[in-house]
C-alpha cells in the first residue's frame, strides 16, 4: 500500500538571512532567466554574461537547461507535465542560490508561461529578471548548431519545441533580446541595462 508522505513542520529557526549571506559577498542577489526556443541563442549568451558578470567580481552560478539534464534532472523527458516539473526544480535551486547570495543565471526553453510564472513567484520584487531571447522559428532552424531540428522534421524526435510542442512566449518579461537581429554584445548590454545594480 503506498502511505502519503507525514507531513513535518519545519521550524523557520535560521539566524542567518539571505540578507545576511549577501552582505558578506557584497552583492545583491537575483536570478536572470533566460528563455526561448532551441537555438535562439540563450546558452551563448548566458555564458557571456557569466563572464561579464564575473569580470566585475560578482559571485554567479549558471543553470543551464542542457546541463541539468544530464544531472539533477536526467529521469525527466519532454512531455508538458516534465517539463512543467523540469522548471519547477530549476527554479528551487535559483532560489536556494539566491538565497546563499549569488548571481544566478538560468538558460532554459521553459516554455509554459504558467511555470515561468511560478518561478517568479518564489522571488522577491527586483529579484526575478525574464529575458525573452527571442528569434525567429526559421532562423533557429537554420542555425540547427545541435542538429536537433533537423531530427524531429525527420520524426526522429518527438514533442520537439516549435514543432511538436509548443512554445508560449513571455507576456510580462523585463527584457527582449532579438538574437536574429542584434549583435551578442548588444543582447549582453540590453540585459545588463535591465538588471538590479549588483554592487552592495
Ligand atoms: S525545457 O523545455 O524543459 O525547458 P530544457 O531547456 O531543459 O527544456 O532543455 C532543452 C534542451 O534539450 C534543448 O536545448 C535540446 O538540446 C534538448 N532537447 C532534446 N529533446 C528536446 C525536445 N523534444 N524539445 C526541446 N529540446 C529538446
Amino acid at each position: 500500500m503506498k502511505r502519503e508522505p507525514v507531513q513535518i513542520a519545519v521550524e523557520k529557526s535560521a539566524t542567518i538571512q539571505p540578507s545576511d549571506r549577501a552582505r558578506i559577498k557584497e552583492q545583491r542577489p537575483f536570478v536572470v532567466w533566460l528563455t526561448g526556443i532551441s537555438g535562439a541563442g540563450k546558452s551563448t549568451l548566458a555564458n557571456l554574461l557569466e563572464q561579464t558578470l564575473h569580470a566585475q567580481g560578482l559571485h554567479t552560478a549558471l543553470l543551464d537547461g542542457d546541463s541539468l539534464r544530464l544531472g539533477l534532472n536526467k529521469d525527466l523527458g519532454f512531455s508538458d507535465t516534465d517539463r512543467g516539473e523540469n522548471i519547477r526544480r530549476i527554479s528551487e535551486v535559483a532560489k536556494l542560490m539566491v538565497d546563499a547570495g549569488l548571481v544566478v543565471i538560468v538558460a532554459s526553453i521553459s516554455p509554459i508561461r504558467a511555470a515561468r510564472e511560478a518561478a517568479r513567484k518564489l522571488f522577491g520584487k527586483n529579484e526575478f529578471i525574464e529575458v525573452f531571447v527571442d528569434a525567429p522559428l526559421e532562423v533557429a532552424e537554420a542555425r540547427d548548431v545541435k542538429g536537433l531540428y533537423a531530427l524531429a522534421r525527420q520524426g526522429a524526435i518527438h514533442q520537439f519545441t516549435g514543432i511538436g510542442s509548443v512554445y508560449e512566449p513571455p507576456t510580462h518579461h523585463e527584457v527582449h533580446v532579438r538574437t536574429a537581429q542584434m549583435s551578442e554584445q548588444d543582447c549582453i548590454d540590453l540585459i545588463l541595462e535591465n538588471l538590479p545594480t549588483p554592487v552592495l
